[in-house]
Formats: C-alpha cells, structure tokens, sequence
C-alpha cells in the first residue's frame, strides 16, 4: 500500500508530469483507492484493457457525484443540468442504446471517407500555414493545432463559414471545464450548454427538415429512425465538435513539442515526413496522449489484484498516461521512437467506445505534421516550459508560440 502518495490531482507537479506520479503507482499500488477524489485509480496495461473489455463490468453511465476539488454550494443544482446533458453524449451510453447510437456516427466516419477528406484537410492546413507565414510568427495551439480540427469538424457537420471563430472562442472552451477544478466550474460548463444548445437547436431543426450529406444530417436521421431523441441530437453534435477539436489540438501540440524536444526524431521525421508519418503519429499517441484519464462505474463487486475488490457503484478512473509507458507493455518505454513497431497504445480506448474519431485524428494529424516538417522546417519553441491547463482528464498545453525564422 502506497502511504505516502499525495491523492491530489491536481497539485502543479502532477499536472505538469503526470507520467512520473502515475509510474510510482503503477509500481507500488496499480489499483489504488484515491480518497480525495473518491475513485479507483487503475495504472497497469493489462488491468486497464481487461477493464474496457469488460463493459458489463464497467458502466460509462457514471453519475457526477461528489467531485474532488468540491463543487461551490450554491451551485449543486446547477450540476444536475450538466448531469442530465451529459447523460445524452453517446459515450456515456451502455449497450443496447449505445450500439444503436454509435452505429449511425461510426457509418459516416470510416476509414474511406476520411480518405476522401484528406485533400479539403490539405487545403484547410496550407491556409492556416499561409495565414501564420505572412504574419512571421503563430501560437501554434491558437492559430493552427485547435483551428484545424474545428474547421474539419465544422466542415462534415456543414456549419457555416463566419460562425466557425466564435465556436473557436466563444463556445466550445467553456464545455472543457468539465475535467476541471475550479469551484465555480459548473456555472462555466451550464453557460457553455446554453449556448452551444441556442446555436445548433435551429440548425439541427433545418436538418430534420432537410436532412443532406452531412455529418449533422447523420444524426438528424437518427431522429427519424427513433435512435435519437431531438435533445440527444443536440448534445450529440455537441460532444462531436468538442470531442473532435480539443484532443485533436492537444495530439498536434504535445506532438510537436515532443519532436521539439527530440531533435534525432525530428530531423529522422524531415527526411521523409510522407513515409515516417503512418508510426510517427501512434508514437506522438503514445508517448503524451491527448486524454489521460477515463472514468467509469463498477456494476458489480469485482475481485481485482492484491486482494483488492472494487465494489459495486464505485468509480474507476483508467489512467491511459499510465497504461501507454507500462515497461510490461512497451520496451523503453520514457523514450520518443518514432519508429516504435508494435505500439498498441490506448490513447483512443479500446472495446466498444473505441473513439469513432481515431481515423480523422490520424488523417489530420498526418498532414498537420508534414505540413509543418516542410515548411517550417527550423521550428522552434519560443517558450521552453509549457504550462498545462490544470484538468485530470486531458494533457491541454495553454498556448505554444513558435518561430521559424
Ligand atoms: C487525438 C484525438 C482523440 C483522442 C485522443 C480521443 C480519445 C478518445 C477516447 C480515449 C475515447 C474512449 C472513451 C471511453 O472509453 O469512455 C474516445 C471516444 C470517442 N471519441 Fe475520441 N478522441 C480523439 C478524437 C476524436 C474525434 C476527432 C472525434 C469526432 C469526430 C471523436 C469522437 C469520439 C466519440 C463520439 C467517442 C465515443 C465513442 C463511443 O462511446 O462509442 N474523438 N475518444
């Protein structure tokens, strides 16, 4: 039993270098009760992929009970609405209505219309690298890591043009207070909901309407065909435009930053960036996954290792910054190789929720790292330590100014 661990999450060191934190409790604790946030904390490879196999074991209906740094009072109703919101995202579903649900999004995304998408990708990237060249400098995350998801995203979902900078700005940074402490955080998450619900509920409308190609017109259908309810459709094109943008964002920046801080690897990358891309991209995955941490809830009592049982409606957090460095899994496993050959990282999950966005990530992220391999080829930080936004789910840097010349 670890003793001497500090259970809080969210002190700056654990924050800034969760991989060091987490390898002692891979080591000394793999499954360990954390009492401050009230949850399992589950670090070990194999016990990680056996726990999202077993998704009978482990619901994704996860209420949001007590939470770790405490919700303000005066807000706890508050956090019902974001309950109830959320409870409609597909990934907080369990089967049979998350198969019903899954299976309409994952039609639309498959490996071959994405395929298809990568020359309006191309095209998004050259502007936004145009847009950064003429100005002579970027923040990386603002002006060309968080945009671009956004504006694919955007794209399939056929929103208009002008409205895609206020989602950037506006809308969608409010939603990812949900994996945050601060104590006012619900009243950010509600106004984030009102507002992203006031924008789509009349473009959904349009759509059930006049359903088209699109990805929103997917989820309209769903409507149709008793899959969705309306409220569903809304939050549904909500969780897909903010789940689509932040984690894509934080795969480009914590990849450069990693290649960055890799000369050997990046100059390796240069040399080829067409042919390096395809195991480039899973180690970036890999080596400072986007998403750290996953949470469910156990249904049963369930015996684990070490004697230690999981007991039914306790909350289970899988740490995937744990899982991708487990030395039993992968050989070096602290070391940037981009040519690491096998690399069954789990940075998107694994079983049934398996992310329905993995192929447009890796198509994106693809060409955002060529693009920048070849045209800014002398990229360099100008910022040495980054600072992470402080969230226990997601490895967010805030900000990445770069030069090139
Ligand atoms: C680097 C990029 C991304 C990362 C690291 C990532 C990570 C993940 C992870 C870990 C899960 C599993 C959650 C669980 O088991 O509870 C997941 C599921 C999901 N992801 Fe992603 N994701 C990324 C990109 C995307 C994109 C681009 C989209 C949308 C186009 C997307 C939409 C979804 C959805 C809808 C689910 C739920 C699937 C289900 O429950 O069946 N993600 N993602």
């Amino acid at each position: 039993m670890v003793t001497t661990m500090n259970d809080d999450l969210f002190v700056p060191d654990v924050i800034r270098d969760p991989y060091t934190y987490f390898a002692r409790l891979r080591e000394e604790d793999p499954i360990h009760w954390n009492g401050k946030h009230g949850t399992w904390i589950v670090t070990r490879y194999d016990d990680v992929l056996w726990l999202v196999r077993h998704p009978e074991l482990f619901s994704n209906r996860v209420p949001q009970r007590e939470q770790y740094p405490p919700i303000d009072e005066s807000d706890l109703d508050l956090q019902q609405i974001v309950n109830r919101f959320f409870f409609d995202f597909l990934v907080y579903q369990d089967p049979p209505k998350h198969t019903e649900m899954r299976k309409q999004v994952h039609a639309y995304l498959t490996p071959k219309a994405m395929e298809r998408l990568r020359p309006s990708i191309q095209s998004i990237i050259e502007d936004l690298l145009d847009k950064a060249e003429a100005k002579g400098r970027m923040d990386l995350q603002q002006d060309f890591a968080m945009a671009l998801p956004l504006l694919v995203i955007a794209h399939l979902m056929g929103l208009p043009n002008q409205d895609r900078k206020f989602i950037q700005e506006q809308l969608a940074p409010k939603l990812l207070y949900m994996s945050r402490g601060e104590g006012n955080r619900m009243q950010m998450l509600c106004q984030g909901i009102r507002e992203l619900r006031a924008y789509f509920a009349p473009i959904v409308a349009e759509r059930v309407a006049n359903p088209g190609e699109d990805l929103l017109s997917v989820l309209a259908r769903g409507e149709k065909s008793g899959a969705y309810t309306r409220d569903q459709v809304v939050a549904n094109a909500i969780l897909l435009l903010v789940a689509g943008y932040n984690t894509t964002g934080d795969l480009i920046c914590n990849g450069t930053l990693a290649f960055l801080r890799h000369p050997e690897q990046w100059e390796a990358f240069k040399r080829d960036p067409t042919q390096a891309s395809r195991l480039a991209i899973e180690e970036c995955l890999r080596y400072d996954s986007p998403q750290k941490t996953v949470t469910r809830m156990a249904t049963d009592d369930i015996q684990m290792r070490d004697g230690k049982v999981i007991r039914k409606l306790d909350r289970v957090r899988w740490v995937i910054a744990s899982a991708n460095r487990d030395p039993e899994q992968f050989p070096e496993p602290n070391a940037f190789d981009i040519k690491r050959n096998p690399n069954a990282h789990l940075s998107f999950g694994a079983g049934i929720h398996y992310c329905v966005g993995a192929t447009l990530t890796r198509v994106e992220s693809a060409e955002a790292f060529k693009a920048l391999a070849v045209r800014f080829p002398n990229l360099r930080l100008e910022e040495e330590q980054p600072k992470y936004q402080p969230s226990v789910s997601f490895r967010t840097i805030n900000g990445m100014p770069v030069a090139w010349k």
